[in-house]
């Protein structure tokens, strides 16, 4: 019998131990043995918990238990959760984890150590929740060379933007409602600012090319300044608003950016809609490929955590090596380009057409002149916003547009 540890008791610890609970059958016959949850670490008593009896509060009594080998830590944040994770893997037992934060941010480090000590540092659920791809991306493709991984990559915020696009419900009405299903961060500004998609978008470059790239250094923005005739203006170009997450790699250069984009609704992407994520991956043999399925809440997360608890116990899983991304990679961001929506106030189609040349314009908010440009670069883009509120205009929203990358030949 395989004895296990959770730490951190809340919506994707509690969900692992129901699922270990509810499922215990069924994961005997995929492990070929009992997975028995033996203790849960949680800084509180729980006396109302099914499992208050495995309840304790000093990691030492799980790092110095000889019976314990694998451990799923779900406490989240960077501090204590990075403490007991070297304590455990430098004592040899396996961890694996939903916290995106510490592996975006440590989890060049925590792979070597695992290496070091011959046991495994697992993290299939930090990236798109109950989605298997950190595994097949790294297992099933790895004969391929990735060109892009674009995805939506928050639950939070793809179901703000369905609840937005649906119309009647605002901002404030549709995160509150995501936190109820126990979607949304700690701190829900990390959701809405672009922050989690940042950490899962530098997870999965990582994956794809190797290189951890420090969030830091990762372009990001949120939803927080998306209008509701945003929305409205990409649903009359028959696209949605999206939150992506993109890591794309052309010729000698490689970007990584978190933004809202218009996605064109003949990207699989455009559709998804609510707690939904959908990571496509471009590679040069396999072409497309996209994964799709729910983003965020217990079960669907417990389901990714106890995958890589089974894959642990066993001796296996993906445990690769990552390099810490050095200063020019990613690719300078300046240099990014693509089309954009922009909406601007104070200016008439005139002054739009000078300063940006051939456009086309869309229909905007009241009194507000949108438009679609050509690609241009993120350098070209402010210059040129710049030289029209010199002239009195008043930039109201710009939002990139998605171009899926490169395509292989049919
Ligand atoms: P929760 O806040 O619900 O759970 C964290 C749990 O850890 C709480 O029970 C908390 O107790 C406990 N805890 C806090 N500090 C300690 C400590 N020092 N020792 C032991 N336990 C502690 O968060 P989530 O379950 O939502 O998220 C956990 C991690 O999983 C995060 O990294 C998150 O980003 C990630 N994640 C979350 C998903 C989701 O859908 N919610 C999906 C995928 C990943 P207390 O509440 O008393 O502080
Ligand atoms: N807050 C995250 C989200 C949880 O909404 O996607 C899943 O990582």
């Amino acid at each position: 019998m395989a004895k296990i540890a959770i730490m951190g008791l809340g919506v994707v610890g509690g969900g692992t131990a129901d699922l270990l609970t509810e499922n215990r059958e069924r994961l005997r016959k995929s492990c070929g043995e009992y997975l028995d949850l033996k203790y849960v670490l949680d800084v509180r008593d729980l006396p109302e918990s099914p499992y208050r009896d495995l309840i304790v509060h000093d990691i030492s009594a799980i790092v110095n238990d000889p019976e314990v080998s694998v451990v799923a830590e779900t406490i989240g944040g960077l501090h204590p959760a990075y403490d007991y994770t070297v304590a455990l893997l430098s004592a040899g037992k396996s961890v694996v984890t939903s916290n995106k934060q510490l592996v975006s941010e440590h989890g060049a480090e925590l792979l070597a150590l695992a290496k070091a000590h011959g046991c495994r540092y697992l993290f299939e659920a930090s990236t798109g929740g109950g989605i298997p791809v950190i595994g097949p991306i790294s297992r099933d493709l790895s004969g391929n060379e990735f060109s892009e991984i674009s995805g939506i990559l928050n639950g939070t915020t793809n179901y703000i933007l369905t609840r937005m696009k649906g119309g009647g419900v605002g901002f404030e009405t549709a995160l509150s409602e995501a936190q109820k299903k126990g979607y949304a961060e700690r701190d829900p500004s990390a959701d809405v600012e672009g922050v989690d998609a940042c950490r899962k978008i530098a997870i999965l470059a990582a994956t794809a090319f190797g290189k951890l790239i420090p969030p830091s250094r990762i372009h990001t923005e949120g939803i927080t300044a998306i209008r509701q005739s945003d929305v409205a203006a990409a649903a009359s170009v028959h696209a949605a608003v999206k939150l992506l997450g993109r890591a794309i790699r052309r010729g000698g250069e490689c970007f990584v950016l978190v933004a809202p984009f218009f996605v064109p609704d003949d990207s699989p992407l455009s559709h998804v809609d609510g707690v939904y994520n959908a990571i496509s991956v471009t590679g040069n043999y396999v072409g497309d490929v996209t994964f799709y399925g729910r983003g965020a809440g217990a079960k669907a997360t417990a389901s990714a955590v106890v995958s890589d608890l089974i894959a642990a116990t066993a001796g296996g899983g993906v445990s690769p090596v990552w390099e810490t991304a050095d200063e020019g990679f990613p690719t300078e961001f300046g240099t990014f380009s693509c089309p954009r929506y922009l909406a601007f106030s104070g200016v008439d189609r005139n002054a739009v057409r000078v300063v940006f040349g051939e456009v086309e314009f869309i229909r905007g908010a009241e009194g507000e002149v949108a438009c679609l440009t050509p690609n241009m670069t993120e350098r070209e883009c402010a210059d040129a916003i710049a030289r029209l509120t010199v002239g009195g205009g008043q930039l109201l929203s710009a939002i990139r547009v998605y171009e899926s990358g490169d395509r292989p030949e049919a």
